[in-house]
């Protein structure tokens, strides 16, 4: 499989690291064996070899700082939509920047590929969030694979989970903790601190951006939750169109009276079905201890599953990190590699 990599970050490298040190396992035990045609990254540098970019070779330059360019043989000078509409792939790997107002840069790159009919795998939400119906009709019309596990719960089970395992499982309702920051923002103010100072540890951790809103305000629980509603409940929603709060309101005097009462504040990502209609919601809630979200601490994610067939499951698990992100793009090529077989 001829694979081109867009974002060449945190993600990018992870996924870089894991096809580099299963190799050997992929092939066998897998069928997946591949080649690298292109890299673009816009701090690193692009780079394309239709025979194959030094993939070890990349993951050095990068650490070290210095410009992948060093490693192209191509000589057409693209950059991302360059590689997007041009390259030599099988599967463009898009792990870079989204707007998550306008999905772009990453929706761009992605119709590109899919309209000339390279799978697409990607852990952007822009594009999930905000035009899913459009580009899995692009992805059908081509023949090409659109898969994007790492948007939800990164490398943690959940979209295929329920597309596939769960598939016949009629599924009622999905709830959980899908944005690790503000949970472990919570689990340090129920250890006492102050909104504050829970928030400055979560960024001196890396949990948090310095400018915190897409997490505080609940902004990337609500593009997960839309992504949800489209991907598992065939909605066609916009995040615009769910409330949405976040946890800036919530007080320690608050997280102390809900534990004196047995419960804790989680906030909740929730799709469901009401009537005839989808629905869904980020916000506050108050969870009694004894079910399965409230057991769930720190930057851990979860998500409950509510099925006819089976009652509820729930699914615990990272929902970031850079082997955990990689690890869900790792999942979805063996998908690819599997139904090409
Ligand atoms: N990290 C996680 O745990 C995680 C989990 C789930 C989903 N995601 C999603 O996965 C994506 C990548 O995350 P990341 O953590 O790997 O971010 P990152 O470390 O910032 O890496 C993204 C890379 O893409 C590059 N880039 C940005 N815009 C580009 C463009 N137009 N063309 C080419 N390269 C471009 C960036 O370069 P510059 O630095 O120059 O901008 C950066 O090197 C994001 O959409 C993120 O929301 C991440």
């Amino acid at each position: 499989m001829r694979l081109v990599f867009l974002g060449f970050g945190t993600v990018g490298q992870g996924l870089a690291e894991l096809l580099l040190a299963g190799r050997d396992e992929l092939a066998r035990r897998h069928g997946l064996e591949w080649t690298v045609t292109g890299i673009a990254d816009t701090l690193k540098g692009n780079a394309y070899d239709p025979a194959g970019i030094d993939l070890a070779r990349a993951l050095e330059l990068a650490g070290r700082g210095d410009s992948l360019a060093a490693l192209d043989r191509g000589g057409h000078g693209w950059d991302a939509l360059g590689m997007a509409r041009h390259a030599e792939a099988d599967v463009l790997l898009a792990a870079t920047y989204t707007d998550i107002r306008t999905g772009e840069p990453a929706t761009s790159h992605v119709r590109a590929a899919l309209g000339r009919g390279v799978h697409v795998v990607t852990t952007n939400k822009g594009p999930l969030a905000l035009h899913y119906r459009e580009l899995a009709a692009l992805a059908d019309a081509h023949g090409a694979e659109f898969l994007f596990e790492g948007t939800v719960m990164s490398g943690t089970p959940v979209l295929n989970l329920v597309r596939e395992t769960l598939a016949g499982a009629g599924i009622l309702e999905m709830q959980g903790i899908l944005n690790g920051t503000t949970n472990y923002i919570l689990t340090r103010m129920e250890d006492g601190l102050s909104y504050d100072d829970a928030l400055a540890k979560a960024q001196a951790l890396g949990y948090a951006e310095a400018v915190p809103d897409a997490d505080v305000l609940g902004w990337d629980a609500l593009a997960k939750v839309t992504i949800l509603a489209s991907v598992v409940f065939g909605a066609s929603l916009e995040p615009s169109d769910s409330p949405c709060e976040g946890i800036t309101k919530i007080t320690a005097a608050d997280i102390a009276r809900a534990k004196a009462e047995g419960k804790r504040y989680k906030l909740i990502g929730r799709v469901w079905r009401d009537g005839g209609r989808v629905r869904a919601e980020v916000a506050p809630r108050l969870v009694e201890l004894g079910q399965p979200l409230a057991g769930v601490m720190g930057a851990t994610n979860a998500v409950a599953i509510r099925t006819d067939a089976l009652g509820e499951v729930t699914v615990v698990g990272p929902g970031a990190g850079r082997a955990q992100t990689g690890f869900a793009m790792l999942a979805d090529l063996l998908t690819i590699a599997r139904r090409r077989r």
